[in-house]
């Protein structure tokens, strides 16, 4: 597999978000590619160019990659063994429902259906986000249940994009990781990668097991950074500080880093609130739960981020969200995605509808899956339109388009100025000056006559 003037036809098995990427970015590097997934709607879209959901910049490539020929889709599993020497296993480990733990069904049923059906060598490489471990088993039922027997060999390259950069981060990682168990599959990766490689991204060469914990163990590191800069917004609302500046202080330590520094609503998405709890759920499994307990806490401090924006939205609706119209500016778990798994504007916009506010909701992408998933939220079409009559504006996600709003144009929308700045993204003083009572968290309320939260915890 590793000699370079063989073909190397790939696989990429489960084309959801990871897997799309993936595939479009594979044959963006030169190589035929072939992806699967069960889903014959989602076949169907890529097939025609569609795709399923907003990422910047990968729609183009996909189309583009039909066109060439490079790419195609196929529910076949037949087809998929046949056709590929190394298969790419993009499946989803979502959480277990009830459970913090990873449910890998996906995954098992992909290796399952695969392995009997690999009759030649080849490489599997899995990229999904897995419990440490998992790599290790899943390579002797690789060896059991394929025909090829030891000619199957298993590699791990997790998979480190972020939603709405995953086409740079594909092509130009900061890193690529390869756990393997023989030179052989590290050259055939290394022959994969050997664009980014020239590009300079570093490789590095590792057992399963570190590579599994690499993906892990990053994002526990990116949630732990988050959550500590809230935990820090949590004090400086006592203490009447300003978090924003602490951060820039924090920040500006180059070993601290100003990245994943930004205080506000916290993280959701597919990824981080999922990892850490399987991560601890794991650890847990393994008999050393206490080296991942702080995990917990991480966890605990980012969902307060969101009852602290509904406290806010009740403190400045005077008490009581009741019958009052919120207007919410974003529903996605962050900005340039559409995604809204474990969204923390979400669970703002549910927990606010069923304390008795109005809410009126509005994001620039997000609309149609937030739709879906809760239909009974009022949904409003523009950014005024959510402000409309509003008594409180909130900002969940910091889309540009909110962030760059005029205040001076919002004031006429809305029945009061009230703003709650759930992200941290605008300037307090142009809102201020604009006659808005500006509220974030972890920033002091200086406004002529706004309720200060802190006074009656201040120290005499
Ligand atoms: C993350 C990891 O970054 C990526 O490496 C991994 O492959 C998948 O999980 P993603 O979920 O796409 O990527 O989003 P990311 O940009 O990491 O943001 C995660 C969440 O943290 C978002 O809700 C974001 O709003 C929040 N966040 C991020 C903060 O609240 N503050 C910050 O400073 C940074």
């Amino acid at each position: 597999m590793s000699n370079l003037s063989l073909p190397l036809p790939l696989t990429v098995l489960g084309v959801g978000y990871l897997g799309a990427a993936h595939a479009a970015c594979l044959a963006e590097l030169g190589f035929d590619v072939l992806g699967l997934d069960t889903d014959p709607r989602r076949i169907d879209a890529l097939a025609a160019g569609q795709l399923p959901f907003f990422e910047p910049g990968l729609e183009p490539m996909l189309r583009h990659h039909l066109d060439s020929g490079r790419l195609r889709f196929t529910t076949s599993y037949h087809e998929a063994a046949a056709f590929g020497a190394v298969h790419f296993l993009c499946v989803g480990t979502p959480q277990r429902a009830g459970a913090d733990g990873a449910d890998l069904r996906q995954l098992d049923a992909c290796v399952s259906r695969l392995a009997p059906l690999l009759t030649s060598p080849c490489l599997v490489v899995g990229k999904s986000t897995v419990p440490v471990g998992t790599a290790a088993a899943l390579a002797e039922d690789l060896v059991r249940s394929a025909p090829a027997g030891h000619a199957v060999d298993l590699a791990w390259n997790p998979e480190f994009l972020r939603e709405g950069r995953a086409v740079e981060d594909t092509l130009r990682p900061d890193r690529i990781v390869a756990g393997v168990r023989s030179p052989q599959a590290e050259s055939t990766l290394r022959r994969i990668y050997a664009q980014p490689l020239a590009d300079g991204v570093p490789f590095f060469a590792t057992d399963l097991a570190t590579a599994e914990l690499a993906k892990v163990a990053g994002n526990s590191f990116l949630a732990t950074k988050i959550s500590f800069i809230n935990a820090m917004s949590e004090i400086c609302d006592i203490a009447a500080a300003d978090v924003i500046h602490l951060a820039q202080i924090l920040g500006a330590d180059s070993r601290i880093g100003r990245e994943f520094l930004h205080p506000g609503l916290g993280f959701g998405g597919a990824c981080l609130p999922k990892d850490i709890r399987a991560f601890a759920a794991r650890a847990e499994e393994l008999g050393v739960g206490q080296s991942t307990r702080f995990l917990r806490e991480v966890d605990a401090i980012n969902l307060r981020c969101r009852s602290r924006v509904v406290r806010l939205v009740h403190d400045l609706a005077g008490g009581s969200v009741a019958g009052r119209t919120v207007g919410l500016l974003g529903l996605a778990f962050k900005p340039d995605s559409d995604d809204i798994r474990d969204s923390p504007a979400l669970a703002v916009a549910k927990a606010l509808q069923e304390q008795g506010a109005r809410v009126s909701a509005y994001d620039p992408v997000a609309m149609d899956r937030a739709r879906e998933e809760y239909p009974s939220l009022n949904y409003a079409d523009s950014v005024t339109g959510a402000a409309e009559d509003a008594d409180v504006l909130v900002i969940l996600t910091e889309w540009p388009e909110f962030c760059e709003a005029d205040p001076d144009l919002l004031a006429k929308c809305v029945a009061r100025r009230n703003m709650i700045d759930g992200r941290n993204a605008l300037d307090p003083v142009a809102w201020r000056e604009a006659g808005w009572c500006y509220r974030a968290l972890g920033r002091p309320g200086s406004d002529p006559g706004a309720i200060h939260l802190t006074e009656r915890t201040r120290p005499s």
